[in-house]
């Protein structure tokens, strides 16, 4: 079993396989921006609906949320994101390639706080110019601007019809999609009744100028945010913390990550309002690196007071068994789906061989296969494919199902192998003496022969134990 897996693999893997394509490639692409195929579709609602249910069905202290990806324009000055919410660049004057000015520092082997102001940053960029060492990666140009503020909220022209906002002030796309939640807090505290502490999730679209979006799937301009904000009292800040820091890193356990292939990383500088910042890394092999998946963050009550002071309502809480008005602290779990879809896909991505023969399987939580069944006549004969067939349609109804009956049953086998689908339903000739059929495991590669009579209550056995 062997994991040698480039980005560039990778990604040629997930367009050839119909998971995952450039955006607009006819015409040339657009860059950092990607569409999802029938299978990255259907693996990405998987991997959301896995995190509703750590969200939702297990346990009761969280609600659900949709919110709009517009937002009235104040919101984003309110949260900071307006004045504050850029990357330093750095461009190349030959090339003309641009940089993230913190990743062309990383490049040199300089760390440095992602909080660093641009003073420091270009303090440290000169210290490698002075040293001859500062060159563009790309050209090798020595030829570099200073590092300077690049804002990465996307404007939108869509019109305002609120009075007070004036024409020349501008909407955006959400950065991220925790600003809806904050805005909400009153009206679910109203009209569900929730009591603190407890915790508003959702899923939904962010945007960001990315200066650099090149890494595939994992940086990209358009993406999906899954985040939760849990609102309780300060004093329990510490506990709920650790709580859901545990919370979390088991649930990429339980779906198939390692434990070796994760760490944590503690953010040291941390904005002002926070009391604790940690991110979940996990060890892309095809980024040659640890990389951020999830966010957890402790925000003090930063959001809700800001909104407050800019809207003129009040979004405190009154606890009737302490009898305290306050406004709530805010402990935050905020990972990227599509990061996600990139993660699972690199860890389950396989190549084996087989009989002299390399075999690529992706071996995903079989929760989280796009299909869950292959139905496949052994030959293109009308009677073993219209028993087959007729399984198959049977099959559809309750999972997601793919019916095959085109090269040899090796090839079909590969094929469903490379897309993660945990078994086939293979019908043959002894189909028609006996009324059996054989399902063959993605993983052993084993065979059992089992009656068409008992296929559902089978089936159904097996996508219920896990992996
Ligand atoms: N509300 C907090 C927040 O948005 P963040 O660290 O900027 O924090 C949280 O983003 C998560 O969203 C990241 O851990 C990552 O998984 C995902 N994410 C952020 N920017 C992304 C991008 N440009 N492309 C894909 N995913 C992104």
């Amino acid at each position: 079993m062997s994991k040698s897996l480039s980005l560039e693999k990778l990604a040629n893997f997930c367009k050839t396989r119909g998971f995952i394509y450039p955006s607009s490639e006819i015409y040339g692409g657009l860059s950092g921006i990607y569409d999802y195929g029938h299978y990255g579709y259907l693996l990405k609602e998987n991997i959301k609906n896995a995190w509703i249910r750590n969200m939702i069905n297990e346990r009761d202290d969280v609600y659900l949320l949709d919110s709009a990806i517009f937002m009235h324009p104040t919101t984003w000055v309110a949260s900071g994101h307006v004045a504050t919410f850029d990357d330093p660049m750095v461009d190349c004057k030959d090339c003309k390639h641009r940089y993230r000015a913190d990743h062309l520092l990383a490049e040199f082997g300089v760390e440095i706080d992602d909080k660093a102001t641009t003073d420091e940053i270009n303090q440290k960029l000169d210290e490698l110019r002075t040293n001859n060492k500062l060159f563009c990666p790309n050209c090798k140009s020595k030829n570099l601007t200073q590092a300077r503020r690049f804002s990465l909220m996307v404007k939108s022209n869509l019109g305002c019809t609120v009075d007070s906002i004036s024409d020349d002030e501008l909407t955006y796309l959400r950065p991220e999609t925790c600003g809806g939640i904050y805005l909400q807090f009153k009206n679910v505290v109203d009209t569900l009744h929730a009591k603190l502490p407890f915790g508003i999730a959702q899923v939904g679209k962010a945007f960001r100028n990315e200066i650099v979006a090149r890494q595939f799937i994992y940086r990209t301009r358009e993406f999906e945010q899954m985040e939760m904000q849990y609102f309780l009292h300060p004093s329990e800040m510490e506990f709920k913390y650790n709580e859901w820091k545990e919370y979390r890193w088991k649930w990429y356990l339980e779906y198939g990550i390692n434990e070796t292939s994760l760490k944590w990383y503690k953010h040291e500088k941390l904005a002002h309002y926070a009391s604790d910042a940690y991110d979940i890394k996990y060890n892309f092999a095809s980024l040659g690196e640890f990389a951020e998946v999830e966010g957890i963050h402790a925000r003090g009550n930063w959001d809700l007071s800001q909104h407050t002071k800019y809207s003129g309502m009040t979004l405190d809480y009154y606890d009737q068994e302490i009898k305290e008005r306050y406004i709530p602290h805010i402990l935050e779990t905020s990972a990227g789906l599509g990061r996600f879809v990139m993660m699972f896909i690199d860890n389950a991505y396989t190549e084996e061989i087989v009989n002299d023969d390399t075999r690529i399987v992706l071996k995903l939580d079989k929760r989280l296969s796009p299909i869950k069944f292959a139905v496949l006549p052994l030959f293109k004969k009308p009677d073993l494919q219209n028993v087959a067939k007729e399984i198959y349609h049977h099959i559809k109804k309750y999972y997601i199902a793919e019916y095959d009956d085109s090269g040899s049953i090796g090839k079909r086998y590969r094929r469903q192998d490379e897309i993660g689908t945990p078994y086939c339903i293979t019908v043959d000739y002894q189909t028609l003496e006996d009324n059996k059929v054989t399902i063959r495991d993605r993983d052993s590669m084993e065979q059992i022969r089992i009656k068409i009579d008992d296929l559902d209550t089978k089936c159904e056995a097996l996508v219920q134990n896990n992996r």
